[in-house]
């Protein structure tokens, strides 16, 4: 049984959108999340600290809204500005740019404790590189008999291109209501419409199809 953690049950309602019947479970455990400037390693360190937690395979992600004209910003730093700012103040920020186009990213981050031997891009390698720079306690893990090797993780992302607009429309959560994709706000969308077209969507789906064969 593959665990997704997280303490958002809707995520975990859309991951079984695309993974056979009764495949996944919510974890409930919040890892903690590192400081980086990518979403990567941050959904790798979470991967590995769930699997140690779990010893069972995991799937986390990390998501973040990227504006161009801010040059990616909020990003990874997402929640702390929804949360410190909130969305109608990035909304008043991104309304006196030229460029207003930004994108969700979704990375989600899946460690089982084994290799990916057959697979031809087994492990993020800035994750890695990121992982031999924080030392030591990074380095732990079943992945590699030398101690330098950390638990593998495999990444997979999912992207979805749109724009900041003035807020509209009261469904989903975060970000949703300013995010403009085909002439709609994720606010506007229904859940099915959404995901149809979501950065964590195009992320699961990427998932599902290599985890068939896992
Ligand atoms: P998390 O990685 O899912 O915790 O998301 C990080 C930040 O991005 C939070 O502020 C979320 O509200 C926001 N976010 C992530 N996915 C979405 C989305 O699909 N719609 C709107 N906001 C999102």
């Amino acid at each position: 049984m593959l665990r997704y953690v997280t303490t958002n049950p809707g995520k975990v309602r859309e991951a079984e959108r695309y993974l056979p019947d009764g495949s996944v479970e919510r974890l409930d455990f919040d890892y903690a999340e590192v400081q980086a400037d990518e979403l990567g390693p941050i959904a790798a360190r979470g991967a590995r600290e769930a699997y140690r937690h779990a010893d069972a395979p995991v799937l986390v992600d990390d998501a973040g809204l990227f504006v161009e004209g801010l040059d990616g910003f909020p990003g990874p730093y997402s929640s702390y500005v929804e949360d410190t700012l909130g969305i109608e103040r990035v909304h008043e920020i991104a309304a006196d740019l030229d460029d207003r186009r930004a994108a969700f990213r979704c990375v989600l981050g899946y460690c089982d404790g084994e290799g990916f031997a057959a697979s031809p891009d087994p492990v993020d390698r800035g994750d890695r590189d990121a992982a031999a720079a924080a030392g030591p306690d990074e380095e732990r893990g079943a992945g590699g008999s030398d101690g330098t090797d950390p638990l593998p993780v495999k990444l997979f992302e999912g992207y979805v291109p749109g724009r900041i607009v003035a807020p509209r429309g009261d469904g989903g959560f975060g970000y949703d209501p300013i995010f403009e994709h085909d002439g709609e706000t994720f606010a506007e969308m229904d859940t099915d419409r959404k995901n149809a077209v979501s950065h964590r969507g195009r992320a699961l789906e990427k998932f599902a199809e290599w985890y068939a064969d896992r």
